[in-house]
């Protein structure tokens, strides 16, 4: 994925969804879709990094109560359209503690976000997500890794170091494709329960219990 174009998408919020579907050729669309389907009527869902709502719309039409977690607010003007009945909050993950109590969501899901946090934020949300998290609920994470795929992890070096570059050049700011997840999960004091790859394994979603 070409993380110059992720970051611009998300500076002109009108465009990003036409611009990640073309970027992830259809993948993003299908993990949101998948996410989706552990969703049930009644459900409190959290989405950590919602950006412009798209995934919160798919849990409400399948009759869950969402809230969307995002610092950018061009982003949140978007979602609060697509998403109307949404709650959303304009903070950052690092302040999650101060906004949410114990045990009160049944799903809690993330797409793209947790590569945008650094791996100390990561852990951060993950403790956090263990705290807010039901008993017997579920998390929910697709994101970009580093491909295990041979061909795949070519392509992944060959580009990303000078997209790294650009990126910071164009935006002051980078992504980290994540690595070394299931320490993070277990350190957090949860653990993965399944993984399925998409695009040759550049992305992946995960299910995670606590
Ligand atoms: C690549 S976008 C993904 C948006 C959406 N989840 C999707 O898959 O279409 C990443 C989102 O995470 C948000 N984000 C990144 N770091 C964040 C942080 N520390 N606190 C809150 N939101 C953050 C960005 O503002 C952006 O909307």
């Amino acid at each position: 994925m070409s993380f110059v174009y992720m970051k611009i998408l998300e500076s002109r919020p009108e465009r990003y969804d036409i611009g990640m579907g073309l970027l992830t050729l259809g993948s993003l669309t299908k993990i949101k879709r998948q996410i989706a389907d552990h969703v049930h009527p009644g459900d409190r869902v959290l989405d950590l990094g919602c950006g412009t709502g798209t995934l919160a719309q798919m849990c409400i039409e399948r009759g869950a109560q969402v809230t969307g977690v995002d610092a950018n607010s061009g982003m949140l003007a978007v979602a609060k359209r697509n998403s109307p009945s949404a709650n959303f909050l304009n903070i950052s993950l690092s302040n999650l503690d101060e906004h949410l109590e114990d045990e009160s969501f049944d799903i809690i899901l993330s797409t793209l976000a947790f590569s945008e946090l650094t791996r100390a934020e990561r852990l951060h949300v993950l403790k956090q997500i263990k705290r807010t998290l039901k008993k017997g609920g579920k998390v929910l994470i697709g994101d970009e890794i580093i491909p295990e795929n041979l061909l795949a992890k070519f392509f992944y070096y060959a580009f990303r170091l000078p997209m790294r570059l650009l990126t910071w050049i164009v935006t002051q700011n980078t992504t980290n494709a994540i690595s070394n997840f299931d320490d993070d999960v277990r350190q957090a004091g949860m653990e993965i329960v399944n993984c399925q790859p998409f695009m040759l394994g550049m992305f992946i979603l995960l299910e995670i219990k606590k």
